[in-house]
């Protein structure tokens, strides 16, 4: 076993679930097949946070983007988010899991947002690890988001202009009450961020693997945390003063 410093793993960690079209057209098959796996990893990972301690896991399940894919991979897709928010439930709720949504609610299809809801709601006082589904999500449409929320409150009269700050605008973003993600991995070789997360990523350490989502499991998210804990985190100050510091 990779010996893990536990004293020093990430609060938070986000993931992008990427290669699983490609997993599954490597074994000839339709790219539905590859989700349909990537969702055992998608349990393995919340397993190993549970283990772990690892509070926060954000996942980004489906983007802004993907809504352009083939209706029935997108038809898909929303089944297959269904049917884990429905099987995993009780489970869930036993061990601790606290859904968290993010991501626009409007075009959800009814049934998969009454399902996010009452998933959300149903898990409210779960406090081992906070599951955030990015869903329906974009980066960048949420800082717009944000900014729409604080200019309607500077017109009702509860904000003025001059008190925006990165702090004042965070708090309207859906990861209001969330620390930012201390690390993020994304599978299957590209090395963007695509969107996800970009105003909360700023000071994450970035891990990328070219392990395909579906094989993605308990021995890569330890690899991963190894690697995230050879890293020095700075936040802009210097190597001699981190270490200072830590003493
Ligand atoms: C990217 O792979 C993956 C997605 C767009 C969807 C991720 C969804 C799941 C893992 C299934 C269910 C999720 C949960 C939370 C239960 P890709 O299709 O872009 O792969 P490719 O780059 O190889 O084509």
């Amino acid at each position: 076993m990779h010996d893990l410093d536990f004293g020093r793993l990430p609060r938070h960690v986000a993931i992008i679930m990427d290669g699983n079209g490609r997993w599954a057209k490597q074994r000839l098959r339709n790219r539905i097949f590859g989700h349909e796996e990537g969702t055992s990893s998608v349990r393995e990972v919340v397993k190993c946070c549970l283990d772990f301690n690892i509070p926060y896991l954000t996942l980004y399940a489906f983007s802004k983007e993907n809504w352009q894919r083939p209706e029935s991979e997108v038809k898909a897709l929303w089944r297959l988010l269904m049917r884990f928010l429905k099987q995993e439930m009780q489970e869930m709720l036993e061990k601790g899991v606290r859904y968290r949504h993010l991501g626009d609610e409007e075009d959800i299809p009814g049934e998969a947002l009454d399902l996010i809801r009452d998933a959300v709601a149903r898990t409210a006082r779960a406090d081992r690890l906070v599951l955030g589904l990015a869903i329906n999500y974009g980066g960048r449409q949420e800082i717009a988001r944000a900014a729409r929320l604080f200019a309607e409150d500077v017109l009702k009269g509860k904000a003025r202009p001059g008190d925006l700050s990165p702090e004042v605008l965070g708090r309207y973003l859906f990861t209001a009450d969330l620390p930012d993600p201390d690390l993020m991995i994304r599978t299957g070789g590209e090395r963007r961020v695509s969107n996800f997360l970009p105003w909360q990523l700023t000071y994450s350490e970035l891990y990328f693997t070219e392990v395909l989502w579906p094989d993605f499991r308990r021995e890569h998210f330890i690899e991963a945390l190894h690697d995230y804990q050879n890293r020095e985190r700075r936040f802009g100050r210097t190597s001699e003063q981190v270490q200072e510091e830590s003493r």
